[in-house]
């Protein structure tokens, strides 16, 4: 699996650094409040377990999962709800935890969806950010890092639903997408 990565853009050290920031960032801002943190299947599953680690206030986490319709219509903007919340949201101070954000459309949905359900605010950390692949304009309220636009896997990442375990994320080599 190892192999398959061409360059490495962030070791497990430096993510779990960065992890560890915006957590503190959240505790603070949170104090109080006891957020809701909605985790965004699967993707980040992963940046969300090691985040509420970091969050030293009281914070309540849930899931929910979401697909685009069809293969490639991503940039349709039309998602589906696989997973809902077990919870509901009214009154409720959401964050919602993204690995990453593309074009914007997954969030701006899910953003709509949680403020139609009158969360009392609505917030959002992710880890990583590909301002220059956004077609919504949208911005988080907390980030890691902000990414070039290349094909990046690992903590949480997938291509084709592998090296999510990768405890570094790197960019895969053109040859295994390519083929
Ligand atoms: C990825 C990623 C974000 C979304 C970002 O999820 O985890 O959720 O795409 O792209 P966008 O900004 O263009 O909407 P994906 O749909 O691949 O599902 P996954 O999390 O299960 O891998
Ligand atoms: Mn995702
Ligand atoms: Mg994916």
């Amino acid at each position: 699996m190892r192999n398959d990565i061409e360059e490495v853009l962030y070791t497990e050290e430096e993510i779990q650094a960065k992890v560890k920031e915006l957590g503190d960032i959240i505790s603070k801002e949170y104090e109080g409040r006891n957020p809701l943190l909605v985790c965004v299947l699967k993707g980040a599953f992963i940046f969300m377990a090691d985040l509420f680690k970091n969050i030293t206030i009281h914070s309540e986490v849930d899931f929910m999962a979401v697909s685009s319709y069809g293969a490639s219509t991503k940039s349709s903007g039309v998602v589906k709800i696989i997973k809902d919340l077990d919870v509901p949201v009214e009154g409720r101070n959401v964050v919602i935890v993204e690995d990453i954000i593309d074009s914007g459309l997954t969030l701006s949905y899910l953003i709509d969806v949680l403020e139609r359900r009158n969360a009392n605010s609505i917030s959002v950390v992710a880890l990583f950010d590909k301002p220059g692949r956004r077609t919504v304009d949208l911005e988080p309220d907390w980030k890691g890092f902000t990414i070039p636009d290349a094909f990046v896997v690992g903590y949480g990442l997938d291509y084709a639903e592998k090296y999510r375990n990768l405890p570094f994320v790197g960019v895969l080599k053109p040859e295994i997408y390519t083929t």
